[in-house]
């Protein structure tokens, strides 16, 4: 008799991870291949296409063994991935053009700066949700077809496919046969009208890409396709999501107001705001929400560049600690910073201040100012910033009464209690924050059959540990209004 079981698959930019989990959402098995980053030069940051499928290949092998499971155990599969993350390669050879162009890539600037001279922003904001950045998809893949010998003409003729990771792996596992996205990672393209679910023309023409590049887009939850690479027995693909968009679903945020923070390298908050698109008005992202049905969903985005990457530099840096897992000893030892403020501003800020000409600053250091100070001012710093984000994003939407948290860093006890302080709504962690993949298996068990509907999934979602703010509104603003402070010097020193 089949188990019932849900494989998620999760391509994140560091690693290629495969996760068995039962009906109860509990995991069951999992394996994990890390990633190797290419860099050829400086900006640029690529990944190898075949890697990624064959790793990504291999995990789901190994996960499916460890779990002592048969292809017939699995209801279905679900795909989540790094977004944005752009490939191109042959319909009929399916092979890659190019190795992909990662998200965190910025060779695209030079041709966001021509869609900004010729007064594209407004169509853009009013369509996609998003600004107009090299981030995306939509320049990424102009740039390839500018660069790639060929490539533009081939495409012309219909030879060639466009899509992100997740429609890579969907056509290595349907063996060429099914070329689709899902709507949450098509909002990330900048080619995509968000509102009506559909590839935007007026984008594709400003971009001059052709439409047989692009893939089918489904709701998140859908079955895209099926597999028969696990073992003899065709599982079906049941889910995709972008893994933004699925860690907020794998919180159970299904309403408007419910958000979550994952604390990573960088930290991406998300916040679900409904079935009405409104583009921010506070400098953060609108996208489609992963969606269980064809209803439009969306949801608020903002993102902390460095997150977890400032506990990396007192390591590697300032070698203040040996581990990452110090820095909570460290920062603990003291009962504050001691007015020192730290802005890790290394690459500039994103949301809501958006200046990426600022680098990162110290400031309020005195003579008794130790290294415990500066590891508190940065373990401080990631909850400033998440703070400055979700105050925007009530700023945009509406008051959030609750923060959901997952991601590496969201381990560390200080840097969540500092949150929620700083925040003045609860923070929660849940049991597993193996959110990400949870969110893929969900969407991937609602269109098998395995779930009835976001009700049950809710009942789910479990919560660990819950930290309450320990300070008052007085304080709350007071410490705000110094981390404000800090990032305006920061800013114009
Ligand atoms: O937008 C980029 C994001 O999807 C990458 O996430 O977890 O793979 O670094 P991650």
């Amino acid at each position: 008799m089949s188990r019932g079981l849900l494989l998620a698959l999760d391509q994140g930019t560091s690693s290629s991870r495969s996760i068995v989990f039962d009906h109860e959402a509990r995991i069951v098995a999992m394996a994990q291949r890390e990633l190797p980053q290419h860099y050829p030069q400086a900006g640029w940051v690529e990944h190898d296409p075949r890697r990624i499928w064959a790793d990504q290949l291999t995990t789901a092998r190994e996960a499916l063994d460890r779990a002592g499971a048969t292809p017939a155990d699995i209801a279905s599969i679900g795909i989540t991935n790094q977004r944005e993350t752009t490939l191109l390669w042959n319909r009929r050879t399916g092979e890659p053009l190019h190795n992909a162009i990662v998200w965190q890539d910025r060779r695209a600037e030079p041709i966001c700066a021509r869609l900004r001279e010729r007064g594209l922003e407004a169509l853009v904001l009013q369509r996609t949700g998003l600004r107009i950045d090299a981030y995306f998809s939509g320049p990424k893949l102009r740039w390839l077809l500018d660069h790639v010998p060929g490539a533009q003409a081939a495409a012309e003729r219909g030879e060639l496919a466009f899509g992100t990771v997740d429609s890579w792996l969907l056509w290595q596992l349907t063996e060429g046969r099914v070329h689709a996205t899902d709507v949450s990672n098509a909002s990330r393209t900048m080619l995509f009208d968000i509102a009506r679910q559909r590839w935007d023309e007026e984008l594709l023409d400003a971009l001059g890409i052709p439409r047989s590049l692009l893939p089918a887009v489904h709701p998140s939850s859908h079955v895209f396709g099926e597999t028969t690479l696990l073992g003899g027995r065709s599982i079906p693909i049941g889910g995709m999501a972008g893994d933004q968009q699925s860690a907020l679903f794998g919180q159970a945020c299904f309403e408007p107001g419910l958000a979550k923070n994952t604390y990573g390298t960088g930290c991406f908050m998300l916040m679900h705001t409904g079935e009405a698109f409104r583009p921010s008005e506070n400098g953060l992202l609108a996208s489609n929400a992963a969606q269980p049905s064809a209803t439009p969903q969306f949801a608020l985005e903002g993102s902390v560049f460095v997150g977890g990457a400032v506990v990396q530099w007192l390591r590697d840096g300032l070698g203040i600690i040996s581990s990452s897992g110090d820095v909570q000893a460290l920062a603990a030892s003291v009962p504050d910073s001691g007015g020192v403020m730290l802005v890790p501003a290394f690459t500039g800020l994103g949301a809501p201040y958006w200046q990426a000409e600022a680098r990162g600053s110290i400031v309020g250091l005195t003579r008794g100012t130790t290294a415990a100070h500066i590891a508190r001012a940065a373990v401080e710093a990631i909850a400033f910033q998440s703070a400055a984000l979700l105050q925007a994003m009530s700023r945009d939407a509406q008051p959030i009464h609750e923060l959901r948290v997952d991601g590496g860093a969201s381990v560390n006890d200080l840097l969540m209690q500092v949150q929620a302080d700083l925040l003045g709504i609860p923070v929660v962690r849940p049991e597993s924050i193996e959110t990400t993949a949870l969110g893929a298996a969900f969407l991937a068990g609602l269109s098998c059959g395995v779930y009835r509907g976001t009700a049950e999934l809710a009942a789910l979602w479990r919560p660990g540990q819950r930290f309450e703010p320990s300070i008052d509104a007085d304080e709350r603003a007071a410490r705000m209004a110094q981390w404000e402070r800090a990032v305006r010097q920061t800013i114009a020193p």
